[in-house]
């Protein structure tokens, strides 16, 4: 087991490059399963969940070939079951893609209920609506494998009834074959929606609307293979934007699509630091101590709150008082309880926290409880004073890659370390 430490203090200064996105590759890699032939993928981010997703393609029959650190050659023609059991799934929220992209190919999947970040209860009762609809019957066994066949999938209106990246990206992935239209009404909007339906386009699909409410699927019958490169990671673009602001530093984070960062780049202007948008590439200069901001997260366009634990940093250190409310998740604040170890001053209330600025974090010994809140937990460590030791990393490695040489590059003095006796962190907070 490893923790990384941090002496903090330091401004970030340099240029760091931003990977291919999570989100958009954990539903790309299942949704090759359609395809007929070979897929040839670029810009993956070298991340544990990608590695857990191929385990899984690989564990189905799959053919997978590593042409270089961030391309895969992924050859589903060999396929030869459509079960996959939760040893493999309980670590990957995204496995659920699996059930869309099976069903969607075979007309039937068993897929063990997924794991991932615990942000509270995480149902997937909208997946399952999609998928009836679609003319498909779903059952949850008593070991909790999810069931679901259809004779034949028939294109269908499906209105969500909340907007869900996950269960538009399934619907998706399940209708792309069925016969005749599907609608999906307020589906969502995130960039990584919008990958994927050009993803599917590629190789062949006919999806319309992909980054507006509302999408509509005309089934076609076969899906080639095509080659195909990630967009860049809107959130690890984000979490080096707040990281350079945080540590009163000045950063080009380069291989990004300024659209897709609207939303952070307003709240970090909002709180005083200078940005400056180019093609390809934002360059983020803090500008004094940060000023206090409130928050609101929300589906794209909104503030994602994938990002929500790492602002929550940079306002743990403002000038003043911040409103946080999280708009998506249950129960998004846990990860304060490490921050206020390092001398910030947080309230939560429910979906609601009250952030009075202090001048500065002291480091402390933390953990990451999830990805994201590992991610806030690095920056407090690299602006907070003192040593930082951070348990639990193998959340952080779910998403970030080269996480500490990056942070490394832009002047941190971080490193990774292995843990001879995991101390009892967990048990002490
Ligand atoms: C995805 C992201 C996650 C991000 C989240 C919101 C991946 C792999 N994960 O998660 O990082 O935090 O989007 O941007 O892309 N809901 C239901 N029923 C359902 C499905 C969802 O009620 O069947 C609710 C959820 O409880 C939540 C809201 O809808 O309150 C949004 O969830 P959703 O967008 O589905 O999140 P995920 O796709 O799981």
């Amino acid at each position: 087991m490893e923790k990384i430490l941090i002496n903090g203090g330091i401004p970030l200064r340099g240029e760091v490059s931003i990977s291919g996105a999570k989100n958009a590759v954990v539903a790309i890699i299942p949704a090759t399963i359609l395809a007929q032939d070979v897929c040839r993928i670029e810009n993956i981010p070298n991340i544990s969940d990608v590695s857990m997703m191929i385990r899984i393609l690989q564990q189905l029959g799959a053919g997978i070939k590593m042409i270089n650190k961030n391309t895969l050659e992924i050859d589903t023609s060999t396929i030869n079951s459509y079960t996959v059991s939760h040893s493999l799934t309980r670590h990957l929220r995204a496995s659920y893609y699996l059930l869309g992209a099976l069903l969607g190919r075979y007309s039937c999947a068993r897929v063990a209920m997924p794991g991932g970040c615990d942000f509270g209860v995480r149902p997937i009762d909208l997946h399952i609506k999609g998928f009836e609809l679609l003319g498909a019957s779903v059952s949850i066994e008593e070991n909790a494998m999810i069931d679901a066949r259809a004779d034949v999938l028939t294109g269908s209106p499906i209105y969500l009834d909340q907007v869900s990246v996950g269960a538009t990206i399934n619907v998706m992935l399940a209708a792309v074959k069925a016969k005749g239209l599907t609608v999906i009404e307020n589906a969502a909007k995130e960039p990584h929606i919008v990958d994927l339906a050009n993803f599917l386009n590629s190789m062949g699909a006919d999806i319309r609307g992909a980054g507006t409410d509302v999408i509509k699927i005309r089934g076609v019958d076969v899906l080639h293979g095509c080659t195909y490169s990630i967009i860049p990671d809107q959130i690890e673009a984000g979490t080096y934007m707040v990281a350079a602001a945080a540590t009163g530093g000045r950063v080009l984070v380069n291989n990004v699509i300024p659209k897709h960062l609207e939303s952070i780049t307003a709240k970090l202007i909002e709180s005083g630091v200078h940005i400056e948008e180019y093609d390809d590439s934002v360059l983020v200069e803090a500008v004094g101590r940060p000023k206090h901001c409130n928050i609101k997260t929300m589906p794209h366009p909104g503030f994602p709150t994938d990002m929500q634990p790492q602002i929550s940093v940079l306002l743990s250190i403002a000038d003043g008082t911040s409103i946080v409310s999280e708009g998506v998740w249950d129960n998004r604040f846990r990860y304060v309880e490490q921050l206020i170890r390092m001398g910030a001053s947080i309230s939560v209330d429910g979906k609601l926290a009250v952030i009075q600025g202090v001048e500065t974090l002291k480091g402390a010994p933390i953990k990451a409880d999830d990805l994201r809140a590992g991610a806030a937990m690095l920056i407090a460590g690299l602006c907070a004073k003192g040593t930082t030791e951070i348990e639990n990393i193998i959340h952080i490695d779910r998403g970030y890659e080269d996480v500490v040489e990056k942070f490394r590059l832009l002047g941190a003095d971080i490193s990774r370390v292995t843990v001879e006796n995991p101390s009892q962190i967990a048990n002490i907070v």
